[in-house]
């Protein structure tokens, strides 16, 4: 069986969902708009800039005269902060809720966009006192509260770019950031809550500054939001927000700033060597975050509630929390917590109190949740729910129709949304109104966006085969390059294939030319020559009713070149007795063909997330190939690791 053989036996799924017909009526994205961005795409995208208000208009669209290195709307000029709040003051929608917060402990506020204009206003006049000047960077180091938000538009306000850290990241991360960044200023908080105890963040930016190379920072601004008393304080240097931003003025005037300002920019991690800062700027970015919001989610301002439950701290979080839902005045819901705390089905009590309409989550939290079981969210009226969005990592069949049935009631679409820290905005999803889905697949490039599937030598893949992902035409929300390190941006994006760029993601296109995306390239296992992604021994694993989560990884093997490992969590009735492996075996090889039968099958209690919810497959390969473990201090809960390795045979 060739490699292709064995993809076009792989992710046989022949469900469909046609848009609801309401929903189709009045989408507002059509199919028009692929035919028109077909015909004039540079025509298109100066569109839909157009739903911004720019202080200049930008006469011109793209400039690629010195590739990669892109300028959108270059002579255009823009506040990005005006964007997002003033002018849906000024358009009269002052007293519309933008954000209804909701802390873990169960205290919440609801800030309207009036509100919202004025504490940004104070917040970028308090930075502004601190010495903030345009181009000065600011680090963000927070739980998930108003203020980080605040704190994100008032750094757009002024031209300051922000570095976000994740607050579950490492004082060593915090400090890494902070020196490549060169951060002059630092807003943090005392704390968060998480599962219900407070956990200091405060603490771990002192740790970070006291590292070398972190001397530029002359001011940390700090939230209190947990009043944990031990907090100790520099003189000089840190200072409480509600000392500074309180007393300020709440009225600031936006200055406008070229449509090429950096706006952020936010670390990814590497496969090798230190994390990237991926580089984004203000005007393409805002048009593609504004743009995709409103097509992808259909977003009715006066009558929807959107929900995304990404951390800000991810490029998620500042695309589709922050920039593209405020810049198209929603009103949203921002959550500091755990979806367990204090029960299971606190993420669909959030859902049905503040009536959510549309839902943006990861395909981990979707599985989680049917782990947990279908009853937790029957006990909640979800019933205003009308689109369902996925993001993060491959979603397996079983999981898409899971969340469409237990959470969409069966009738809201699903939109699995493709995209990267580095794209900044969606880039490949179904449209909720146009586009018939299929459970597992991304399928089609937005309006706008060129993308396709080549093999090893660059030639676009014919339907029914697998191969890369690459981007073929520049995007507005497009990375910049990476901070203060061209060289690296070339060859991380732009050296594999010429003139094109490249994702690292596996992909293959069905008979429809429909794209899958198949995870990372280095999560495709080769076993006896035939390629075969761990997301698609996933996919069959979790298809099983046995089986909650899978994950699987290529062990090196001495006559198959690799062999296939999985890591499986059982279903909560299902027991782990002696026929299960095998009956699992049995059914991967039914479902894939005999060459993606595991050649291991281990039940574990956890698998090692990443915080932002990735397997990190490094580890469990070392499991699978009895060595020492690598680095685990990105992982969620180091303990996991032990838990899993006191299971394998020989332990003790
Ligand atoms: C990688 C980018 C995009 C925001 C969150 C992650 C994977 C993301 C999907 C999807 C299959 C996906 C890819 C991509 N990914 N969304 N819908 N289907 N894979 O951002 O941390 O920069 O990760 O996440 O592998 O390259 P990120």
């Amino acid at each position: 069986m060739s490699s292709n053989e064995s993809l076009a036996n792989l992710l046989k799924e022949h469900r469909r969902f046609a848009p609801p017909p309401e929903l189709a009526a009045t989408a507002n994205v059509t199919a028009d708009a692929y035919r028109r961005a077909e015909s004039d795409r540079l025509g298109f995208w100066a569109e839909q800039a157009r739903r911004l208000s720019w202080e200049k208009e930008p006469s011109e669209t793209l400039d690629w005269s010195n590739p990669p290195f892109a300028k959108w709307f270059a002579d255009g000029r823009l506040n990005v902060a005006y964007n997002c709040v003033d002018r849906h003051v000024e358009a009269g929608n002052g007293d519309r809720v933008a954000i209804h917060f909701e802390g873990e402990p169960g205290d919440t506020r609801s800030i309207t966009y009036a509100e919202l204009q004025r504490e940004v206003s104070r917040a970028a006049n308090a930075l502004t006192e601190l010495g903030v000047r345009a181009g000065d960077r600011v680090a963000v180091y927070m739980p998930m509260i108003p203020e980080t938000v605040i704190t994100m538009l008032a750094c757009a306000r002024i031209g300051a770019p922000h570095s976000v850290v994740f607050g579950g990241f490492s004082a060593d991360a915090v400090a890494a950031r902070i020196q490549d960044a060169d951060a002059r200023v630092v807003v943090t908080a005392d704390g968060g809550y998480r599962r219900g105890k407070p956990s200091g963040l405060k603490p771990v930016v002192d740790e970070a500054l006291a590292k070398p190379g972190t001397e530029n920072v002359r001011a940390v601004l700090v939230v209190r939001r947990t009043g944990q008393e031990d907090i100790s304080w520099t003189e000089g240097r840190d200072l409480w927000w509600h000392d500074v931003v309180d007393r300020q003025s709440d009225e600031h005037t936006p200055q406008a700033f070229e449509a090429e300002h950096p706006l952020f920019i936010l670390y990814t991690s590497g496969t090798t060597g230190k994390p990237k800062g991926i580089l984004h700027t203000s005007g393409g970015y805002l048009t593609q975050v504004a743009y995709t919001h409103h097509a992808v989610f259909d977003l009715k301002p006066e009558s929807d509630v959107y929900w995304c439950t990404a951390d800000v701290g991810w490029v998620t979080g500042h695309s589709y929390i922050v920039y593209g839902p405020l810049a198209n005045g929603a009103t949203e819901v921002l959550y500091e917590g755990t979806p367990d705390t204090p029960h299971q089905g606190r993420w669909w009590e959030i859902a049905q109190k503040y009536g959510v309409t549309l839902l943006y989550t990861a395909p981990t939290a979707i599985r989680t949740c049917m782990k947990w079981g279908d009853d937790i969210p029957a006990r909640f009226d979800l019933s205003r729910l009308r689109i369902l969005g996925s993001v993060g990592e491959p979603i397996n069949p079983e999981a898409w129709v899971w969340y469409r049935k237990h959470i969409g009631g069966d009738r809201t679409p699903v939109v699995d949304t493709w995209w990267q820290t580095e794209t900044g905005a969606i880039m490949i999803s179904p449209l909720p109104g146009v586009t018939e889905t299929k459970p597992g697949s991304a399928q089609v490039p937005l309006p706008g966006i060129s993308a396709t599937v080549v093999d090893d030598e660059a030639n676009e893949v014919p339907n029914g085969s697998g191969g890369y992902l690459v981007l073929t035409e520049p995007w507005p929300s497009m990375l910049r390059t990476v901070w203060g390190d061209d060289q690296r941006y070339l060859d991380t994006y732009w050296a594999r294939f010429e003139n094109r760029y490249f994702a690292g993601d596996g992909a293959k296109k069905d008979e429809d030319g429909d794209i899958w995306l198949l995870g990372r390239v280095d999560d495709v296992m080769l076993v006896s020559g035939h390629n075969i992604s761990t997301t698609e021994v996933e996919s069959a694993l979790v298809s099983h009713p046995k089986v909650a989560e899978a994950a699987v990884v290529g062990a090196s093997d001495p006559t198959t070149g690799q062999a296939i490992c999985a890591f499986v969590i059982l279903r909560g009735t299902a027991s782990e007795d002696d026929g299960l492996v095998e009956e699992l075996r049995a059914h991967v090889g039914k479902s894939l063909g005999p060459i993606a039968k595991p050649k291991r099958i281990m039940p574990v209690a956890e698998l090692p997330k990443t915080r932002s919810g990735k397997i990190m497959r490094r580890l469990l390969r070392d499991v699978a190939e009895n060595r020492a473990l690598g680095d685990v201090s990105t992982l969620t809960d180091s303990a996991v690791m032990d838990l899993i390795q006191a299971k394998l045979p020989g332990a003790s």
